[in-house]
Parts: C-alpha cells; structure tokens; sequence
C-alpha cells in the first residue's frame, strides 16, 4: 500500500509532501525550478514578478552574517509580460503545483500580475505584502490592515486559483493582520517573509548593503517565525505556510506543531543545496513514523493543546 505520511491538501493544491521553495532565492528559470522539484520539494514558488520589469537595487544586494542572510535585491524581475513564458515553461517541465509570487504598487496591479500569471498556467498565487525595502510595496502595504483587505479582495475577485497572502513580522500584531487577509478570501497565509535589519562594516565604517537596509532570513529568524505562526493559528482558520531559518527536519516539526500545515525553505538552499528538500521529508516521515501518526495533518497545532 502506498505511503500518505506527507501528502497534504493546501487549499486545495495536492502536495505529496508539504516542503515548498520560499519566493526569491533562485532565479527565475524554469530549469532552476526543477532541480529544486529534484532535491524533493513538493511545490515551489517563483521570485516576485510585478507589471514591469525592474532592475533593482546596486550592489552589494546579499550580505552574510553570524546566523543568516540580509539581503535587498530591490525587486529584480522581468515584469509579468516576460515571465509568462517561463511559467508555460515551467509547467510543461514540473510535476509538482507552481505557486506564482506577485507584488504590486496598488491593488488593480497586484491583481491584473495575477490574472496573467493565472491565465498562463500557475496553480496559485502568493502576494508579496511583506517585502521590508521596497517604497509603496511589500510591507507598506502588509502593515495596513484595510489596504491589504482591498488588494486582496481585488485579486480574489480576478483569478479563481488559490490565493495565498505572504505576511511580513515587521509588525506589532501580525495576527491582526493574519485576520484582515483572511477575511477578505485569503485561501492560505504564509509567514514569514525577512527581518529588517542591517549590517556595517566597521573598516569603512559604511552600512554594507547598497540599500543599507535589508531584510534577514535563515536560523537567526526561525523562533520569531515559529512564534509569528503560532500567534496566526490562535487566532485564523486558513491554513499557515510556515517560512523562516528551516534547514532539518527537527525545524520543520516545530512549524507543524505551532500550526503550520506546510513550510517554505529559503536560505537552507544555499548552506545545504537543493537536497535539503529530501533530507527535511525524509527526516519528518521517520518522526511521524516513529510517534505513531498516520498523516503530518494530525500534528499540525499541536503544541497549542498546553
Ligand atoms: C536573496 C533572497 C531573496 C528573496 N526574495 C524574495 C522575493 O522576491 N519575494 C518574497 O516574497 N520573499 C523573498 N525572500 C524571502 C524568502 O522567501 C523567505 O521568506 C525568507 O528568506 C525566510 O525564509 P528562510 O529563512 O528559509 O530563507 C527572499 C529571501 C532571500 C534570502
């Protein structure tokens, strides 16, 4: 008999295992995308595509510090009109769901981005309101519970596939905001996009990035994300797409436990390779295994029960 341990039903999309390619940590290829679906991921999600193309910020964009990354690319994409290419491509080549991430500078732009990107094939779509360095985006827009309500709304009334709302921690109560996207259809939410932060180089004495802030991810962010994600499932009934500091599978099980029904791994990739993927479900299936449990759905929220 076949084995159900991992397969798991997000909003609709079916996974045969719940680890997912955090936005933005590849490029944009098609072929990149694959050889992350090789190295075992059970869906991906694309960098964020806006209407149009944008070069970002000058370098340097990436800084690495003690325990993570602090990164400020500013956006870099193609615009949506070029990237519909790479998505046909990229679903005749994948087998597992294509989730598009979109941002926009209003909610008629995140939704017209969203309608190409759904008309050209992707299985759903996750909205950037969590970018922490770019003006009139991403967080400006995620920190603001009635603009994110419209945008939202706008795009739930554009496309009829799964909408998912990528949320940022740069907030005071990110549960009120978890509230406001799922009250206006948000089909799923996922937290956390980076921590803004900074780095200084203290030769020169100048701020390191180009953009001098950032946004940090890796292990240094994974307890405010497992905090963020249990703060969401107190308070929201949409499934949580946990994101932030996963490289083992022992970090995945934290996420399920304080209510994620999936997680995203980003900044693992560039430490541990794309065969983190497998590492991490290979792991999760002995631990579900081991305990007794028969689906990675009976230990999501568990640790609420205290
Ligand atoms: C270099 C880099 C680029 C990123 N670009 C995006 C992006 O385009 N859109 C987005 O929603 N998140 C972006 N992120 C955030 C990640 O998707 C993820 O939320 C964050 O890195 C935390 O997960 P991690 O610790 O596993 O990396 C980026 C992160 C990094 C390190």
């Amino acid at each position: 008999m076949k084995d159900n341990r991992l397969t798991v039903n997000l909003a609709g999309l079916k996974l045969a295992n719940p680890t997912i390619l955090a936005s933005g940590i590849l490029g944009y290829s098609a072929e990149t995308l694959e050889s992350i679906v090789a190295g075992g991921a059970g869906a991906v999600v694309t960098k964020s595509v806006g209407l149009k193309p944008r070069v970002g910020y000058a370098n340097p964009t990436v800084v690495q510090v003690d325990c993570g990354l602090i990164n400020a690319m500013g956006l870099p994409n193609p615009g949506i009109g070029e990237f519909v290419k790479e998505i046909r491509q990229a679903k005749k080549v994948l087998n597992v769901p294509l989730i598009v991430s979109v941002y926009g500078f209003s909610e008629e732009e995140y939704a017209a981005v969203s309608k190409k990107a759904a008309d050209a094939g992707a299985d759903a779509l996750e909205l950037n309101v969590s970018c922490p360095h770019v003006k009139e985006t991403g967080s400006e827009i995620g920190q603001k519970p009635e603009i994110l309500s419209k945008v939202v709304k706008t795009v739930k009334d554009a496309v009829d596939k799964p909408v998912f709302v990528k949320l940022s921690p740069n907030v005071t109560s990110i549960a009120d905001i978890a509230e406001a996207a799922a009250k206006t259809g948000a089909d799923a939410l996922t937290a956390i996009n980076t921590v803004k932060a900074m780095a200084i180089d203290p030769e020169t004495t100048m701020p390191i990035l180009g953009n001098k802030f950032g946004g940090l991810s890796g292990s240094a962010i994974k307890p405010i994300a497992v905090r963020c994600v249990y703060d969401i499932y107190e308070r929201v009934k949409v499934p949580i797409i946990g994101c932030g500091g996963i490289a083992d599978w022992r970090d995945a099980v934290e996420f399920f436990l304080a209510g994620a029904s999936a997680v995203q791994i980003g900044t693992a990739i560039a430490t541990k390779g794309s065969n983190v993927f497998r590492t991490v479900t290979r792991g999760l299936n002995a631990y579900l295994k081991r305990k007794g449990f028969k689906n990675v759905g009976e230990i999501v929220g568990l640790s609420h029960r205290y």
